[in-house]
């Protein structure tokens, strides 16, 4: 055998819904993902040796495909909740996140989570986001694939708020330059995002967790941070 061939790299399939920028998106124009989060399961696949193969598969869609094993990862701004620590394992935390509101400039009358009561809210199926709405008293809940359609059914009046992961909320309002709505709310619940691997692929999670660890060690994550976040 020729001694000088590498090694195939193994493969890391990883799972995530592209419509969440800075953390996966496409640029306009490219097939490429590419975001927060994309950066850093790529430097992680590559501290463990794998090449990583991203898989766009819709939100509530994840955890499924990685308990049927579609899928070894879940990389997607995923918070790490008990409801969901109870089907898949998650890597230590790599991201403080919490939930705000994003409301029409011209609306004064919403301020605080309370003042959505009665009110008709937008939200990405199977996020936290939805868990929260669910919890307004009287609240029209409406379900969207993506954050970005909740954002557009917004400006369109359809709904009175959107509630969404803060990062997020702030970067639809910077980058494209929405005039027209705002960020509203106190930062609700305070969330981390993780690495989500299937519960019986221990070998993995401790791969992960270690890669993490030698990412933050060497600068590698910092730079990834500064890169997405240094506003
Ligand atoms: N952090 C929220 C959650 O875990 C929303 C994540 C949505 N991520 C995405 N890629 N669309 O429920």
């Amino acid at each position: 055998a020729d001694q000088k061939q590498a090694a195939k790299p193994k493969v890391l399939k990883v799972g995530t819904e592209p419509s969440f920028a800075p953390f996966e998106f496409q640029e306009e124009g490219s097939k490429e993902y590419t975001g927060f989060d994309m950066d850093l399961i790529r430097a992680v696949g590559k501290q463990m040796g794998y090449e990583v193969q991203i898989v766009s598969m819709g939100f509530d869609g994840l955890i499924p495909a990685l308990e049927s094993g579609q899928i070894d990862a879940v990389a997607s701004g995923m918070s790490i909740t008990e409801e969901r620590a109870k089907k898949v394992a998650f890597s230590k935390p790599y991201y403080k996140s919490g939930l705000t509101m994003v409301i029409k400039s011209d609306n004064n009358s919403i301020k605080t989570f309370k003042d959505l009561e009665g009110k008709s809210i937008g939200v990405q199926i199977g996020t936290t986001g939805a868990e929260e709405a669910r919890k307004i008293k009287d609240a029209k809940i409406r379900e969207f694939n993506t954050p970005p359609e909740a954002f557009m059914e917004l400006k369109n009046n359809g709904v009175d708020a959107v509630v969404n992961d803060l990062p997020v909320n702030e970067y639809f309002i910077a980058k494209t330059g929405a005039k027209d709505v705002k960020l509203a709310g106190e930062v609700q619940n305070a969330e981390n995002y993780g690495i989500a691997i299937a519960k019986k692929n221990t070998e993995l999670s401790e791969k992960v967790n270690k890669a993490l660890d030698d990412i933050k060690a060497n600068g590698e994550y910092e730079k990834i941070y500064m890169k997405w976040f240094n506003k």
